[in-house]
């Protein structure tokens, strides 16, 4: 398997050794731009290869030098750059616009989206290899390469540095990815500058802080300034802020100055994605041709780093896959399932719920309260089950509450065990035949959590939420026995929040 070769949409599908590596060939890119050796980077003559440029959001840097970079290799583009005059005003989904590229069969697409998670239901869709150009307030990974480029310029390295990162930290795509990245290196130090309402998700604090990575967290940016290797100061996104009161106190976040500058090591580095928001500027712009200001070099790099990514997806050059990457895909499989011994016990006293006298399924030991929805999702009105369901204080443990669910005649599908794990994991399933257990199970939650209705992943930026009209099934992967992470967004939430709009 070449590297990018389905194209590059989340930074976790890359290990640090195929960094690395598209970092070297990137850079023998740049070499052969600069010296205008036309055959070492123009991969693509005669090859009549086409790259699809789709931007639901504005950008100049990005698209720019996306184009540019195909542009060199020798290949063509075609796409848009804004949603207006495409028939994405007329309601369009991400799913048929993404079809048409399919059907023209273009090479590669780069995709800016507004959405958390459209890069990857992108890729799901097409075989062919997708970009994530920025997708909502998630990633950025093709940014975060460029940005490692231009540290690995500057330090030669991309451990042991120290990081601030500053600005928009919650929305900050670019901020989140780089964070991700960095945090694969060893012996890097980082520290998160932002006021708080627009403090690094928790999500990625504790991602990276459990790759070891030290993490210091304030609202004051000149702080530790000393130590720096790196600032990365980020705009304030007012554009994706819910309400002005946000933007009210987002603003407070001040600006790099060239005293702050002076007091920075030889070899410090400061960094922006941009742009600079002129009206609320995150660096002076006394600061532009500073020596240690590297934002206007950052950026040139985009053009011979997404070259280098365009060329591995394209087939135009190989490198092979070195490393394992973070994330791998989880496949659905039956591990939430396991079965009990059975016990025989005789009738309890004083039982104020009649039991299963024939044959049917006693779900027990549910969350509280948790017993509705699921007669509900088990649709037992419309079997016209008959049933018995209530949250109860159990008889041989006074101190425990629980929810029970006693449905008469009724056997569970394996997709129905699979319901009832996700909506309460740890319960248990009784099956009951002439009014004996002769099955019981216990349920964990399930290491992938799909194809069930009504889940939703309470982030409404995700690009599975309902009201987006995407029609992107959910997909939730297992954590730990409380938590799951969204498929789409990486959202973080608890299990008892995937049924949650519903209690
Ligand atoms: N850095 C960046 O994504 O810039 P643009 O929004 O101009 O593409």
């Amino acid at each position: 398997m070449s590297l990018l070769k389905n194209g590059f949409v989340d930074i976790h599908h890359l290990s640090t050794e195929d960094m690395l590596e598209i970092l070297k060939f990137a850079g023998r890119l740049k070499d052969a731009l600069e010296r205008r050796d036309v055959p070492a980077y123009q991969l693509a003559a005669g090859r009549d290869a086409l790259v699809a440029q789709l931007f639901y959001e504005s950008s100049t840097r990005t698209r720019a030098s996306f184009e540019i970079a195909a542009l060199r290799l020798g290949c063509r583009v075609t796409g848009f750059g804004s949603t207006e005059g495409s028939s994405v005003s007329k309601g369009e989904s991400l799913s048929h616009t993404i079809d048409m590229f399919d059907a023209y069969a273009c090479d590669a697409i780069v995709l800016r989206h507004p959405l958390d998670g459209a890069a990857l239901w992108a890729s799901e869709r097409t075989k062919v290899p997708v970009f994530n150009a920025g997708d909502g307030k998630r990633q950025h990974p093709t940014q975060t390469i460029l940005d490692l480029f231009t540290i690995l310029e500057r330090h030669g390295r991309l451990d042991n540095l120290t990081v601030v990162f500053s600005g928009d930290l919650k929305y900050g795509r670019t901020t989140h990815t780089l964070a991700l990245a960095l945090s694969q290196f060893p012996g890097n130090t980082f520290h998160f500058c932002a006021p708080s309402v627009l403090a690094m998700p928790r999500a990625i604090t504790q991602l990276v802080r459990g790759r070891g990575v030290t993490v210091l967290e304030s609202e004051n940016m000149a702080e530790g300034l000393e130590r720096a290797d790196i600032f990365y100061q980020t705009r304030i996104q007012r554009e994706r802020m819910p309400d002005q009161n946000e933007f009210e106190k987002a603003k407070k976040s001040g600006a790099f100055t060239l005293a702050m500058m002076e007091r920075t090591k030889p070899m410090f580095g400061l960094m922006h994605p941009l742009p600079i928001d002129k009206r609320l500027p995150g660096i002076l712009p006394e600061l532009d041709a500073h020596p240690k200001s590297l934002y206007k070099r950052q950026a040139g790099n985009g053009v011979p780093t997404r070259m280098a990514q365009l060329a591995l997806a394209m087939g135009l050059a190989e490198l092979p896959v070195s490393g394992r990457p973070v994330h791998q895909a989880v496949e659905p499989g039956d591990d939430f399932v396991s079965r009990l011994e059975i016990t025989p016990k005789p009738p309890r006293e004083g039982v104020s719920i009649r039991p299963i006298r024939d044959r049917g399924v006693v779900i027990d030991h549910l969350r509280p309260h948790s017993e509705s929805l699921l007669a509900m999702l088990l649709r037992v009105k419309e079997r016209k089950d008959v049933y018995r369901a209530g949250t109860v204080r159990s008889v041989s443990r006074p101190d425990h509450v629980k929810g029970i669910l006693m449905i008469e005649d009724r056997v569970l599908t394996p997709a129905e065990l699979r319901l009832v794990a996700s909506v309460s994991p740890g319960a248990r399933v009784n099956r009951i035949e002439d009014a004996r257990v002769v099955e019981k199970l216990a349920l964990s939650l399930p290491a992938v959590v799909s194809g069930l209705d009504h889940v939703m992943c309470p982030n409404t930026g995700c690009i599975t939420r309902p009201e987006h009209q995407e029609h992107v099934p959910c997909r939730f992967e297992k954590l730990d026995e409380g938590t799951l992470r969204c498929g789409y967004c990486d959202h973080i939430l608890e299990a008892s929040e995937l049924f949650g709009h519903l209690y």
